[in-house]
């Protein structure tokens, strides 16, 4: 690993956490936790100092930072992957696409942000009204371990372009990337305190920052039930808060769809980063007289699948009673070496079963049947999630209609790879608040000022 992209200088908090490689359970790191300390307070407090002179800067002299900021992150790509890597288990070739991936939302922020234009109101009873858009203030990013880059930079890029000061707070699991990411933004001018990075207890430093008056925004992303609890504790200081929840998402295979090409976005899609995406495709919606020959298509193309670990023990017992209890029919996998789980294929699974009903967050792909369009859509909406959901058809006008009925925030008809900068990410009901990416993206970290003028 790349000694100097990873080198810190966080306080000596008097109590450390470890990161350890899930491939091989090596240590890699021992970091400062700054859970309930002063040190929390203090990162605030900077944030809010530096606000003012950041917000006064530019559009333009902002950007200019932060283009120098993603040249850098692209410099470096092949480092940081290797980071990523060995403290996520992310495949090199993922890793490498996540780096790129991560890079794309920050130009994209920065030159959004001029144009965060407002509007003039001709009005009733004074000469003008102006709408202003300006940026919120102080904003906490929580980000998650299963895109330990791109999710630091979908979130901070947007609010830093648009003129906020920003804390980021990276899972203890994949601390290292974020490290990287952010010593190349203070390397290409991003001043200290208007980026900082705290490490170390979840559940202490989340608490700290919903708890101040200071931040006026929580951006999160990972599990609907922390997703909750944040926004309870964001309810005393009437923050406003995006939340990227957990989804089960359906991937819908009509008899009329290109069978191959619908098995391999099947493939791709759930078994992406070891199936740990919240996009992930979850259930597999398939129309009965294609059923058997679909099953067919996706076993085979599991096998010679490479796989990543999942991120710790604890996430293979979970996938694992997931399979063993479904009592569904196993046509391949099942199987756990360390933290390696096969990627598996469990068929006749049934809107009853807890698998059908979780979010598998592994490489477990599940047959269901369906007979009728009408009962797709309703299988496909049975579930308090709505982040993504997918549709293979070879008649567009179904794959339209099927599109408008189901409710998730992402639809992808013949194709799996819906995100990108320039397209909003976000969910349906309990898979979350708000979007990201986009001209969405940017709206998130921005207020709206009215200021009316006499005649
Ligand atoms: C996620 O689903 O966790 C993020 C995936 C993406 O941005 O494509």
């Amino acid at each position: 690993m790349n000694k100097k992209l990873i080198a810190h200088k966080f306080p000596d908090t008097g109590k450390d956490f470890e990161v350890r490689n899930p491939a091989n359970g090596k240590l890699l790191a021992k970091l400062p936790d700054m859970g309930g300390t002063k040190f929390i307070t203090q990162t605030i407090d900077n944030a809010d100092s530096a606000f003012a002179e950041w917000k006064a800067k530019t559009a333009w002299e902002r950007a200019e930072i932060l283009h120098k900021w993603s040249d850098l992150i692209l410099a470096h790509k092949q480092e940081i992957a290797k980071i990523m890597h060995s403290e996520s288990g992310k495949l090199m070739s993922e890793s490498i696409a996540e780096v790129e991936y991560a890079a794309s939302f920050i130009p994209w922020s920065a030159e959004e942000a001029k144009r965060s234009y407002g509007e003039i109101i001709p009005m009733r009873n004074a000469a003008r009204g102006i709408v202003a858009k300006e940026p919120i203030g102080v904003v906490a990013a929580i980000t998650p371990w299963n895109f330990p880059a791109a999710m630091i930079t979908r979130k901070t890029a947007p609010a830093l372009a648009v003129g906020c000061t920003v804390i980021c707070k990276p899972p203890q699991a994949t601390p290292l990337t974020a490290i990287a990411i952010h010593n190349l933004g203070l390397q290409a001018g991003l001043p200290e305190a208007v980026f900082q990075l705290v490490l170390g207890d979840s559940g202490a430093i989340g608490e700290a920052l919903c708890a101040s008056k200071k931040i006026r925004k929580l951006s999160f992303t990972g599990s609907t039930e922390i997703g909750k609890k944040l926004m309870e504790q964001c309810a005393s200081t009437m923050k406003k808060v995006t939340m990227e929840l957990g989804g089960n998402a359906p991937f819908i295979v009509f008899d009329d769809a290109n069978l191959e090409k619908a098995a391999s976005g099947a493939v791709s899609s759930r078994f992406r980063n070891s199936g740990q995406t919240c996009i992930c495709a979850n259930r597999f919606l398939v129309q009965e007289n294609i059923y058997d020959e679909f099953a067919k298509l996706v076993v085979r193309k599991c096998k010679n699948l490479e796989l990543a670990p999942l991120i710790n023990e604890k996430a293979v017992q979970k996938v694992d009673a997931l399979v063993k209890n479904s009592k569904a029919d196993l046509l391949c996998g099942g199987k756990s070496n360390g933290n390696f789980y096969e990627p598996t294929v469990l068929k006749n699974v049934t809107a009853k079963m807890e698998i059908y009903n979780e979010e598998i967050f592994g490489p477990v792909l599940t047959l269901v049947k369906f007979k009728t369009e009408a009962e797709a859509v309703k299988l496909a909406n049975g579930t308090p999630y709505g982040l993504a959901g997918y549709i293979y058809t070879g008649d567009l006008q179904k794959g339209w209609r099927v599109a408008e009925q189901i409710e998730f925030g992402m639809v992808g008809i013949n194709e799996t790879a819906i995100s990108a900068a320039h397209s909003p990410f976000g969910g349906y009901k309990e898979s979350g608040i708000g979007r990201e990416g986009a001209h969405y993206g940017i709206e998130e970290y921005l207020e709206t000022k009215f200021i009316s003028i006499a005649k």
